[in-house]
């Protein structure tokens, strides 16, 4: 899809951080824009603000754990604005603590919105996606997903592998099935945004670590992330790059990733145990 003027984009968690600016960019591009989020007064807020500069907006509550809301979202997408050529499954959310002091809750609700929340929207979407004869999927998982071995983080740390499992999959059978859609798996590092505080979406049940493990965890990443961090509109250029030019990972730091990855490939090759991944 090299030119993105006049179709139309699907974005979940779009009322903060990297969805919100993926939302922006799409609409700066010409596109109609379709944002989903559980944060419903924030969601309205960005709808509208969008609105004001001019875009073609419409925004829906929706959590992504429930397949029939993405499918409320398509159908909204399409009664709306006619179809939808881009959707980007982006909503995410973190909970943990040592691996065997985590709530079965805490577990589900992190496997449930960052893993089935994808596969929700993949499912969803493929029907209009398929009619508009030109799409792309881009999902959101992490650079946790080619670097785990962060103490605490585990739900988090699986749910990012099983992204970027199943998008691989995903290309692969696309090409097989709907070559004329494309697939992009978005791996950040650290971006500005609320992801640290997204505890403040949790469900009943879930239950705030106390370990100070876990504290110590969640301060590195924020200090890492306030200091290195990159701004959630220059992840989003790199998105609408990506979906231009057809391009399947999205590594927003890049060195890093690829040294993760041969990292990896030397404990495979030399028989070594991982070692472990802290920031500060
Ligand atoms: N910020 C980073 O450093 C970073 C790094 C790697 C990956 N990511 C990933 O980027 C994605 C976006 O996160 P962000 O950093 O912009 O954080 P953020 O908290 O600023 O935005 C996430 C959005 O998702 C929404 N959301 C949460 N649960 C939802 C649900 N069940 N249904 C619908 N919406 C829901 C939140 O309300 C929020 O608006 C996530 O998948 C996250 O895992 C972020």
């Amino acid at each position: 899809m090299k030119d993105l003027t006049g179709r139309v984009a699907v974005v979940t968690g779009a009322a903060s951080g990297i969805g919100r600016a993926i939302a922006e960019r799409c609409a700066d591009a010409g596109m109609a824009v379709v944002l989903a989020d559980v944060e419903d007064v924030s969601l309205q807020q960005t709808v509208a603000d969008l609105q004001n500069r001019g875009a073609e907006a419409a925004g829906l509550c929706v959590d992504v754990r429930e397949p029939a809301d993405l499918e409320a979202l398509a159908a909204l997408a399409v009664d709306r604005f006619g179809g939808v050529h881009l959707l980007c499954n982006n909503a995410g959310v973190d909970t943990g603590g040592p691996f065997d002091q985590i709530p079965e809750a805490s577990w589900r609700w992190v496997m449930d919105v960052n893993f089935f929340g994808v596969v929700n929207g993949c499912q969803a979407f493929l029907p209009a996606l398929r009619a508009a004869g030109e799409g792309h999927i881009v999902n959101t998982g992490s650079m946790a997903a080619v670097n785990a071995g962060m103490r605490t983080m585990a739900p988090y740390i699986a749910s990012k592998f099983a992204v970027l499992g199943f998008t691989e999959n995903l290309a692969v059978e696309l090409a097989a099935t709907d070559p004329q859609i494309g697939v992009s798996a978005l791996l950040p590092g650290g971006v500005k945004t609320r992801m640290t505080d997204s505890e403040r979406n949790r469900p009943a049940g879930v239950e705030l670590s106390e370990d100070p493990v876990r504290a110590e965890v969640v301060a590195g990443i924020r200090s890492a992330t306030d200091r290195d961090g990159l701004e959630p509109l220059d992840v989003a250029d790199l998105v609408l790059d990506a979906v231009r030019e057809r391009r399947f990972y999205v590594l927003t730091h890049r060195e890093a990733a690829l040294d993760a990855v041969s990292q990896r490939l030397a404990w495979m090759t030399e028989d070594r145990q991982p070692l472990p991944r802290v920031l500060r």
